[in-house]
């Protein structure tokens, strides 16, 4: 074998299979000091289920990448994707990811993930998202695929944050779903977005437990409190969050789910970093 030869092979031996792909960035949107999403290239043989996570990050100085989890915000037809972020002034990665422009490039993992996707529920009458702050991401995702409409004749999604400035993202969203080619006839009375806020004066006020414990939330939807034969549960926000709503689907009634063994609800922890 010549030297050439040997550095070829040496150099083959090399290649991570499961490296990531670098990406094009297509577009940024702020929306507050805090908040921003971002559309990146999807390649080709990129393939994952509506509500599932990712690793997205940059390469670091010395090289290495700097990965992070993100939830995909687009839908699975979609041939770009969009991702929803917090700005964390001294996040290794979001410090760097915010200053993104189109034409720049990002890394994203080959491995898509995750439990909040339809597969990992038992069929129902009622889909219940219930998300705070970035927790709304995987949402963006489910309320824009079609399967979601298919599956269920109510699709009800919450989004609690402390102010209404970041209830821009879903509100836009939600709103835009009714000129959508795909998904604008079937929203049409089946979708529902519940926004409250926390830390200011907003149409429904307090986070998003209290509401439920108290019953507003479903006296404010005029739909009939939590039901095991009816009712199914995403939910996607903080440690405490998810713990605190999870606790009163079990009290209410509801099972937790898997991906290998479908439910009535199933979590996941918002991404941050
Ligand atoms: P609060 O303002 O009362 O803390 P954050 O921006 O910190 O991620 O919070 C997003 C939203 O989630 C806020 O409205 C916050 O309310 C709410 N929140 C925080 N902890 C919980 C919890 N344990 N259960 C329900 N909502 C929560």
């Amino acid at each position: 074998m010549s030297a050439d030869a040997t550095g070829a092979a040496a150099g083959a031996a090399r290649v991570n299979p499961n490296a990531p792909t670098e990406e094009t960035v297509l577009a940024v949107e702020h929306y507050t000091d805090r908040l921003f999403r971002f559309r990146i290239t999807r390649p080709r043989s990129f393939r994952f289920r509506s509500g599932e996570f990712v690793m997205i990050g940059l390469p670091k100085e010395d090289g290495r990448p700097l990965l992070r989890a993100y939830s995909i915000a687009s839908p699975a037809w979609d041939d770009e994707l969009e991702f929803y972020s917090i700005k964390v002034p001294d996040g290794p990665l979001t410090s760097r990811l915010c200053h993104i422009k189109p034409g720049d490039k990002v890394l994203l993992g080959k491995k898509p993930t995750g439990t909040l996707v339809l597969d990992a529920l038992l069929p129902g009458k009622r889909l219940y998202m219930f998300s705070t702050g970035t927790g709304f991401a995987p949402f963006a995702s489910l309320v824009r695929d079609p399967e979601t409409y298919e599956r269920y004749d109510e699709v009800i999604v919450t989004h609690t944050c402390r102010e209404a400035a970041e209830l821009t993202y879903s509100r836009n969203l939600v709103a835009d779903l009714i000129n959508d080619p795909l998904v604008g006839e079937m929203v049409e009375g089946k979708l529902r977005l519940y926004t409250s806020c926390t830390r200011e004066p907003h149409d429904h006020q307090g986070r998003i437990t209290d509401l439920i414990e108290s019953g507003k939330l479903f006296e404010d939807l005029g739909v009939k409190p939590l039901n095991p034969a009816t009712d199914r549960g995403m939910i996607c926000g903080s440690m405490e969050m998810i713990q605190d709503t999870k606790a009163l689907m079990i009290k209410a009634g509801l099972t937790e789910g898997s991906n290998a063994s479908p439910a009535e609800f199933v979590i996941e922890k918002a991404f941050a970093g």
